[in-house]
């Protein structure tokens, strides 16, 4: 175990990197030493808020990895600059947080994971909702058999992204953003994976995938605004379609669907249900062979998944516990190689809607 402080570098000064740095601060075993991104304004903006002083501010990420004591890089920039961030990051040796999505094609991640693996980094993907404290309820129940085995899992991505999303000007274009499930509905697609997943730190595999694509927003300039109940018109349209819809076998013979639906006209939901041979859940409810006087079903008085808000996302107790991995030296479920697959089936996903057959995986 290393007991030395760690020095951790924000790279990309946005919408969350104030979360990263509220957990990199409030961790007794990281300080924040540097900031990047690329433009100085947006660096002084980032670290006068969260009261960040004597530290370095860079505008280009080569200098920044440089800085004196950096041993953890954090990735916030936009998803289409990702791979080039985290190759340079583990060619100089430093423990990656990145943000989702990965990348937006499978040959840049594949060479990402190439990079990784082969400076011997360590790294966590923000699937934040692996520590939701409802999914690490339903994580534990299921190892603890309350379900039985899992048969079928459904979860849904519901969140009528636009123009008052941070970074929709850039993820709503087909060339920066590829499409709804890789942008934002890929949380709905992780977290069906780690809930299909019997084991506690165990992900399921996706063996095979079929989807569909649609909905009413693409080529849309009207939008609607869930948080005013407003529309307006002649705002920068949706390049692909809000929805989309992807049937799932797993490795261990479950199956599943999730969706990714960008259309909704209603506020943010992430409904869950995962169907077991001994019990089944309905978000917080609970049916469950270990209750056998059971009347009604058991409500978990809990946190749901239920904001699209960064400041509601667990990033503390993700970056506990990837700093717990770096000073124990163990990897984290959620590393680039976990986090990889998920995106996987996302590129498999796209071939779907090109042949309308579905695919194996692994991709070749
Ligand atoms: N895990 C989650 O739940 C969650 C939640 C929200 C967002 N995210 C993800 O986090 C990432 C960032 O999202 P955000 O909402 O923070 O976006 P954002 O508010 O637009 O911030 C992105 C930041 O990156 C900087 N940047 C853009 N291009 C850059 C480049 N080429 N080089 C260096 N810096 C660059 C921007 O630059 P300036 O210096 O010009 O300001 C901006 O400060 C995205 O991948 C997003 O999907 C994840």
């Amino acid at each position: 175990m290393t007991d030395k402080q760690l020095g951790v570098l924000i790279h990309g000064a946005g919408w969350v990197s104030g979360e990263h740095i509220k957990a990199f601060q409030a961790n007794p075993h990281t300080q924040v030493v540097a900031l990047s991104s690329r433009r100085m304004e947006s660096v002084k903006k980032r670290a006068a808020e969260a009261g960040l002083v004597n530290i370095g501010m860079y505008t280009d990420l080569c200098s920044a990895l440089r800085h004196d004591g950096v041993d953890i890089v954090s990735i916030c920039t936009p998803q289409h600059v990702h791979a080039k961030n985290v190759i340079k990051a583990a060619e100089a040796g430093k423990h990656l947080v990145i943000e989702k999505p990965l990348a937006n094609r499978w040959d840049e991640i594949c060479a990402m994971r190439d990079a990784v693996r082969k400076a011997g980094v360590k790294t966590v993907v923000s699937f934040v909702l692996r520590w939701n404290p409802l999914i690490t309820t339903l994580k534990s129940l299921i190892a603890d058999d309350a379900l039985g085995t899992i048969y079928y899992i459904e979860i849904d991505y519901q969140s009528n992204i636009a123009s008052w999303w941070s970074g929709f000007e850039e993820a709503r274009t087909k060339e920066k953003g590829v499409g709804s499930m890789l942008v934002a509905g890929c949380h709905a697609l992780d977290a069906a994976r780690w809930l299909a997943g019997q084991g506690s730190g165990q992900a399921a595999r996706v063996t095979e995938v079929f989807a569909w694509r649609g909905g009413w927003r693409k080529g849309s300039t009207r939008e609607y605004n869930y948080f005013t109940g407003e529309w307006a018109d002649g705002k920068p349209p949706l390049e692909y379609e809000g929805l989309e819809v992807y049937m799932l076998k797993f490795d261990n013979g479950a199956v599943g669907k999730v969706s990714s639906n960008y259309d909704c006209i209603m506020p943010y939901t992430f409904p869950i249900e995962i169907f077991g041979d001994k019990g089944s859940v309905k978000d917080n409810r609970i049916w469950s062979h270990k209750y056998p006087g059971q009347k009604g079903w058991i409500e978990i008085p809990t946190i749901l998944p239920d904001s699209s808000d960064v400041s509601h996302h667990p990033f503390q107790a993700q970056m506990d516990h990837f700093v717990d991995c770096i000073r124990h030296d163990r990897e984290s479920h959620c590393n680039l190689d976990d986090a990889a697959h998920t995106h996987e089936v996302v590129f498999a996903a796209q071939q779907c809607y090109e042949t309308n057959r579905p695919v194996s995986l692994p991709l070749r």
